[in-house]
């Protein structure tokens, strides 16, 4: 089995001293930062944008996990590369022209991901499957930090395990919404590949490091 990565998300990290505390999650083993661009359109909320990318760019060489939650994202991605993105994954529901966008994605020399609400199926990207280097679930509706999780979804990451071995693809499963020690180990026994957190990390209870120890901890005990 391969390594599970860690992602920490930054979107629960305090931005006044954002640098910080990417360093702080680089130290304890991330394996690459995720960055939560929403524009207030495909989700409720606006949470930020390139300046961020490119100031955390300047302080970590991890792979920077770039999750447009935007309409239109064709009309962004070029930015998002040019600041420092490496993983681009876009919205199924929001990308009308899908197998283009993967397709500048690729063209550039980036890793392209394709990301499914909890109400989107499988059967949505079939077709563009032998194009992503990562597909990414989500555990919960995009738009905040901090909801909880949900369950069903690990069905749904149980199928994508099953299609993509059938289909003999590697593409990462990442799965993003309320991850926490108490499920990590029931995501991964799904098939995920890789896991992001944001407020199982970045919280007021516990250390970056700690929390990342945690969670690590978590998978340890599926391997036993
Ligand atoms: C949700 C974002 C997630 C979010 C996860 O819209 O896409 O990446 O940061 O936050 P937690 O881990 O707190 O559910
Ligand atoms: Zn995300």
């Amino acid at each position: 089995m391969r390594p599970v990565k860690l992602a920490p998300s930054i979107l629960s990290a305090d931005f006044a001293r954002l640098g910080e505390q990417v360093r702080e999650a680089e130290a304890a083993g991330a394996d690459r930062i995720h960055i939560d661009v929403m524009d207030g359109r495909f989700v409720p909320v606006i949470s930020m944008g390139l300046p961020i990318v490119a100031a955390v760019r300047r302080v970590t060489r991890l792979p920077l996990d770039i999750h447009l939650m935007v309409v239109e994202p064709e009309r962004h991605i070029e930015a998002f590369m040019e600041a420092g993105g490496d993983i681009i994954n876009v919205h199924v529901e929001a990308a009308t022209h899908l197998h283009r966008v993967l397709e500048q994605v690729k063209a550039r020399g980036r890793q392209a991901g394709v990301c499914l609400n909890p109400a989107t199926p499988l059967s949505a990207i079939e077709e563009v499957l032998p194009l992503v280097d990562q597909v990414m679930v989500m555990s919960v509706n995009p738009g905040y930090a901090g909801q909880p999780f949900i369950e069903g979804v690990l069905d749904k990451v149980r199928r994508l395990r099953r299609l993509l071995d059938d289909l003999g693809l590697e593409a990462e499963i990442e799965m993003d919404g309320g991850v926490t020690p108490e499920n990590a180990s029931r995501c991964v026994a799904a098939g995920a590949t890789a896991l992001v957190a944001a407020s199982a990390v970045f919280n007021e209870r516990a250390s970056v490091a700690e929390n990342m120890a945690r969670l690590r901890a978590a998978l340890a005990e599926l391997r036993a």
